[in-house]
């Protein structure tokens, strides 16, 4: 997938991850598609890109999802890749778990990226294909105390995923995941509970934003099924 000139939706891209994303891809000729509560900061950022736009989404809210899609096709025509970022994180241990932060964070990190899928799998297919990158977390692929609820979640989204790359192949529609590490981003400090994991002999130097945008957009190019970004790769450390 070329992202010159490519429709790009960016979900959560009021702040880190998604923002970066946004950025670098409008700088390499994407059209983009800001989604996120905060209206001012998505537009604001719509403002200092070229030729994009803001549709202000809670993502908890399935018709809002719709409504987002749907303002993309009327702006643009098409959509060509859909960034599944949005994600919030609950690090408190198993026993303390509420369910409903667990159902909260499962709207957002597990029921969003479905709907979200759903409603451009229509229009990618009419177009003959699409990208599709769901952003999972590196905590769903290790076993590590205190996310238990969080990774649970990301885990889901990955089995979903790698379900429907291979549901979608034929349709010429790619899935992939990226699994960022610990990034420097408002992520730790809107967790729905509980605080940072880390300190003692886990304390990893956190990546950048961009870095994790980088791996976002090569993965995109190279339709490749994963990309995990383990820590300790200095270049993009803070
Ligand atoms: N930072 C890390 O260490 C880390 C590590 C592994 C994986 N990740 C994953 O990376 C992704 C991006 O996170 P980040 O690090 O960039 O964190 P962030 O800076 O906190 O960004 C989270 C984004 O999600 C949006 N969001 C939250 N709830 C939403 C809702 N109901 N509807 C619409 N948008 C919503 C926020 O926008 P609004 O508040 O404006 O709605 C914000 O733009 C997440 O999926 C996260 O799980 C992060």
């Amino acid at each position: 997938m070329e992202l010159d000139g490519a429709v790009v939706i960016v979900t959560g891209s009021s702040s880190g991850i998604g923002a970066a994303t946004a950025r670098l891809a409008a700088g390499r000729g994407a059209r983009v598609v800001l989604a996120a509560r905060r209206s001012a900061r998505i537009e604001a950022l719509a403002r200092d890109l070229p030729d994009a736009l803001a549709v202000p989404t809670d993502l908890r809210d399935p018709t809002q999802i719709v409504r987002l899609v749907n303002a993309t096709l009327d702006r643009f025509g098409r959509v060509d890749v859909l960034v599944n970022n949005a994600g919030q994180g609950l690090h408190v241990p198993v026993e303390q778990v509420r369910i409903e932060d667990l159902m909260a964070i499962t709207e957002l990190n597990f029921y969003a990226p479905l709907l979200a899928m759903q409603a451009v799998i229509p229009p990618m297919r009419k177009q003959g294909g699409g990208a599709i990158v769901n952003v999972s977390s590196m905590t769903s692929r290790m076993v590590l105390p205190g996310v238990g609820g969080y990774s649970a979640t990301k885990a889901a989204l990955n089995l979903l995923s790698q379900v429907a790359r291979r549901e979608l192949a034929p349709d010429g529609i790619v899935v992939s995941v990226v699994y960022p590490a610990v990034t420097a981003t408002e992520f730790h400090q809107s967790l729905a509970a509980g605080g940072r994991v880390g300190g003692g002999s886990w304390a990893p130097k956190p990546h950048s934003a961009e870095y994790v945008a980088e791996a976002i957009l090569g993965v995109i190019g190279s339709g490749e099924e994963e990309v995990l970004l383990t820590q300790g790769w200095d270049g993009g450390a803070v």
